[in-house]
């Protein structure tokens, strides 16, 4: 039997409940439930609405549906329309009379809104521990790289060498602001909507305050209406995957690329490839891949979200449940992501000789001769133009760079000694650049950072 079979002059159509159901999804969010519902009966007990007696009982019995859900023994009905009414039915089981006082001063307008937040608050923080641990791994293969470089590349060309640290650096700071996203996020979706009822309060003494400082949670709602129909915090978490999606994706697309024999960068261990079911010689970098692949799924998810939401009147729509898929799905799959790209970049075997190889072209050097004119007191656009002119003349006449270089008389030999490897890297020395100086801060100040987050994080876990 439904919670609101009463009401009904027949019971509820078959494909109706097949339609509306989501119980199949939502079970997960049972210990979310859980948790505020004892904090809601924790609540009726402090406005007087419950005695000491009933609240017991009622926490007594929530706690058992607890543990048989966690064990797997729990048993559904068949009127249980989602996690919710199931957990409720049970507790009414279990504590005989009482039982039918738990939902007093509540509907499930809110106590959704609270589970969903709370599951989200843990899991959101789940991934925030694990793009902590992609970044440590990131710092230590930049801080095992030392002085190796590579071409560092515009418009996918070779444009100037870059150290290695350098490279992989960029992407930890990318990770870096998504972890930070996941802390704002936090602090607006750490709001408890219990107490809002169906979407205009009560009548009867409850205490919004108190409850949602048993959740932690750093206040209640301003607003009942917009406390049951907001679901700004799905929609945060959703972009807040999809651009770590994106992050994640662009790694992705520079592994596959850098594991090609025509870059030969990178040499994937073999327990993070896959082979070919046809071709013997195969060894396929399908982690980096379908690291590039989920972002498409996490933004379609993200898109699906905000489009559920665009149209709706205040203040819940049953729409309001297909929030769950897409937030269930983003935040397991984006786990499986860190967790298995961080394996990935651990296991790797960079080729630094071929790298460096690729960067020593003396083409790579064309700005920082242009800028050793500048230091001369050539102004830079003519240092540009005469680059430029020998770097043609060698295209075109099939000369190489270093011949045209040394007949040149605007360059002397310090000049030149910029074409040795690695020389022009080792003299750029701005703040935040591809120079072994500023790389050395880098690394340190990236320390930095991950231990402060990792230390912001330690807040948000129980
Ligand atoms: N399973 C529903 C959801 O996830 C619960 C809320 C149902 N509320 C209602 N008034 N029908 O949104």
């Amino acid at each position: 039997m439904t919670l609101w079979a009463n009401r009904m002059s027949s019971p509820p159509a078959e494909d109706m409940m097949a339609f509306t159901v989501s119980l199949p999804f939502d079970k997960r969010l049972a210990p979310s439930d859980i948790e505020a519902s004892i904090a809601h009966v924790h609540g009726l007990g402090r406005g007087g609405i419950l005695d000491k007696d009933e609240v017991d009982q009622l926490v007594e019995a929530l706690h058992r549906t607890g543990d048989e859900l966690a064990a797997g023994v729990f048993e559904f009905a068949p009127g249980d329309e989602d996690i919710h009414t199931a957990i409720e039915r049970r507790v009414r089981e279990l504590a005989g009379e009482v039982g039918a006082k738990l939902h007093t001063g509540r509907s499930r307008n809110d106590q959704v809104a609270t589970a969903l937040r709370l599951f989200t608050r843990e899991h959101l923080a789940l991934v925030a521990g694990l793009l902590i641990e992609l970044q440590k791994t990131i710092h230590r293969r930049a801080g095992e790289a030392g002085q190796s470089y590579l071409p560092g590349y515009t418009h996918l060309q070779r444009a100037q060498p870059v150290l290695l640290a350098h490279q992989l650096l960029a992407h930890g700071w990318a990770l870096s602001r998504d972890v930070d996203r996941i802390f704002s996020t936090l602090d607006r979706l750490n709001v408890s909507p219990l107490g809002a009822g169906a979407l205009g309060g009560s009548s009867l003494p409850l205490v919004p305050d108190d409850v949602a400082a048993e959740l932690a949670m750093g206040a209640r709602f301003e607003n009942s209406l917009d406390a049951v129909s907001d679901r700004d915090f799905v929609a945060e978490a959703l972009f807040d995957v999809a651009l770590l999606g994106v992050h994640l994706s662009r790694m992705g697309e520079e592994i596959v690329l850098y594991s090609t024999e025509e870059f030969g960068f990178v040499r994937l261990d073999d327990a993070w490839s896959t082979g070919s079911s046809m071709l013997p010689q195969k060894k396929n970098p399908d982690v980096a891949e379908l690291a590039r692949g989920k972002a498409g799924r996490f933004i379609g998810n993200l898109v699906g979200l905000l489009t559920t939401l665009k149209g709706l009147p205040l203040a819940y729509n049953r729409d309001l449940q297909e929030d769950k898929e897409p937030l269930f799905d983003s935040l397991d799959q984006v786990a499986l992501a860190l967790v298995a790209v961080e394996g990935l970049l651990a296991s790797s075997v960079f080729d630094t000789d071929r790298m460096q190889q690729a960067a020593d072209a003396p083409g790579l050097v064309a700005v920082d001769l242009a800028e050793w004119l500048v230091a001369q007191g050539v102004p830079f656009r003519e240092a540009h133009g005469i680059v430029g002119g020998i770097v043609r003349e060698s295209v075109e006449r099939h000369v190489p760079m270093t011949e045209l270089l040394e007949a040149h008389p605007a360059f002397g030999e310090e000049a030149l000694s910029l074409l040795e490897p690695g020389s022009a890297l080792r003299r750029r020395r701005t703040a935040g650049g591809a120079g072994p100086e500023a790389v050395a801060v880098q690394l340190g100040r990236f320390a930095t950072r991950i231990a402060e987050d990792a230390e912001r994080l330690a807040a948000w876990r129980p």
